[in-house]
């Protein structure tokens, strides 16, 4: 879909001499998640439902294998897959993700090639993406912050330790299951720290989340280090819910980067001064500046508390997105089940108007009700008739009494 901020393509290196202000994100999208929606099957596997995120280049569906397993799918976009250079580097996320093994790294099965379709197989992970949890539950206590920065460390340092940069960390990049398992995906960017495959002046990635460095090619060569400052941005946002710089539609990219080399946090505005510290060292604008590698966050982390210890109150905030997840889970199979015909009663969500319209229904009723027994009944009419004197004398004393 297209968003800003999502991917910049095409963009110049920096200018000696500041430009004039142009509306800075370029965007190129394929109009065809449309068609991919269409295509109910990808060689043996079934497409289940709509699909699971729709991006620049490509979408990802829920899919079932001739076995019952069940997988994702990930689709170029069918312009793109025409484009021999952008199916080379939706090819190369298969390559990559097939050399890393790591529990917070999701899983990569088949590649799917034909002249018309590219497509990766991978895990299927249950859960919400790191974004949602962010906008439900942030900000996030500070030994929720240490774990899920952890996991995404232990992740990074295979990815880095296999000499590759991930380039794309954010939040709607991190799913968060129902067991409380982190997992990084979309490595369609990655670089390799060796060769440079992206084309010179070519800035990929997401601008909130994205290192000074990476909007300036020019400059330093961009490593690992622009992983951490993505984590920096990250960690800031689960702990005040809000990004750390903000950026205009139509900033140019020289005011962009003059924003990243001057980020000014609002620190004090948590109650953690540790991670503030942690993120001001992760977001530094000069990489040098950076924590060397994941390893000393992961230090830092274990000096803070002992694993078991930020596990174990990890697994009692889990049950905020647990019962989450088990709710929706309940929704769906009942939908499912009405659906197939085997269910009947599924129950309303509460709804105030609904509940209102119930109470004037038996109003009305009891009002009916009671005028027709006054008519047909002379014992019920003496009755009433005696309540409604005596509401009568109630109110005239009320009304008296004060001007005694
Ligand atoms: N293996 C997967 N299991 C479950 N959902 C996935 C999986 N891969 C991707 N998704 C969903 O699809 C969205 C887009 O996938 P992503 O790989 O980030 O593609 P893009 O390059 O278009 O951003 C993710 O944010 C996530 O919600
Ligand atoms: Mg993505």
């Amino acid at each position: 879909m297209a968003t800003r901020n999502t991917l910049i393509a095409g963009i110049d290196p920096l200018p000696n001499k500041p430009v004039q202000k142009e509306p800075v994100l370029e965007v190129e999208y394929a109009s065809s998640p449309r068609q991919a929606q269409e295509l109910r099957r990808i060689g043996p596997y079934e497409i289940l439902g709509r699909p699971l995120g729709t991006g620049g280049m490509a979408s990802v569906y829920k899919v079932l294998d001739p076995k019952g397993e069940v997988y994702a799918a990930k689709v170029l976009s069918f312009d793109y897959a025409k484009d021999r250079k952008k199916r080379e580097r939706f090819i190369s996320e298969y390559e990559v993700l097939e050399q890393l093994d790591a529990h917070q790294i999701v899983k990569v099965h088949e590649l799917i090639e034909n002249e018309d379709l590219v497509c990766i197989i991978m895990d299927f992970v249950e859960g919400k993406t790191l974004k949602h949890w962010i906008k439900r539950f942030a900000p996030f206590p500070e030994v929720v912050i240490f774990h899920i920065l952890g996991e995404i460390s232990r992740g990074l340092l295979e990815c880095h330790s296999r000499g590759f940069c991930h380039r794309d960390l954010k939040p709607e990049n991190i799913i968060i299951t129902s067991k409380g398992e982190v997992k990084i995906l979309d490595f369609g960017i990655v670089r390799d720290m060796d060769m440079n495959r992206t084309l010179p002046g070519t800035v990929l990635g997401t601008l909130d989340y994205m290192s000074p460095e990476q909007i300036n090619p020019q400059g330093k060569q961009v490593d690992f280090r622009a992983d951490l400052y993505s984590l920096g941005v990250i960690s800031w946002e689960m702990l005040t819910r809000r990004l750390p710089i903000i950026f205009g539609n139509s900033e140019s990219i020289v005011e962009i980067y003059e924003k990243k080399r001057n980020p000014k946090l609002k620190k004090g505005s948590s109650k953690s001064p540790l991670i503030e510290g942690m993120v001001e060292a992760l977001m530094s604008p000069d990489p040098e500046d950076r924590p060397v590698s994941v390893e000393e966050i992961l230090t830092l982390i274990n000096d803070y508390m002992p694993i078991r210890s930020i596990q174990r109150q990890y697994q009692g905030w889990l049950t905020n997105i647990q019962r989450e997840i088990h709710e929706e889970m309940v929704r769906k199979t009942q939908m499912r089940r009405t659906l197939e015909g085997d269910a009947i009663y599924i129950p309303e969500p509460s709804n105030w108007a609904a509940r209102a319209r119930w109470v004037m229904a038996f109003l009305i009723v009891q009002a009916g009700g009671m005028g027709l027994l006054y008519h047909s009944s002379p014992t019920a009419k003496s009755l009433i008739d005696g309540f409604m004197n005596r509401t009568e004398k109630t109110f005239e004393l009320s009304i008296k009494s004060p001007a005694k």
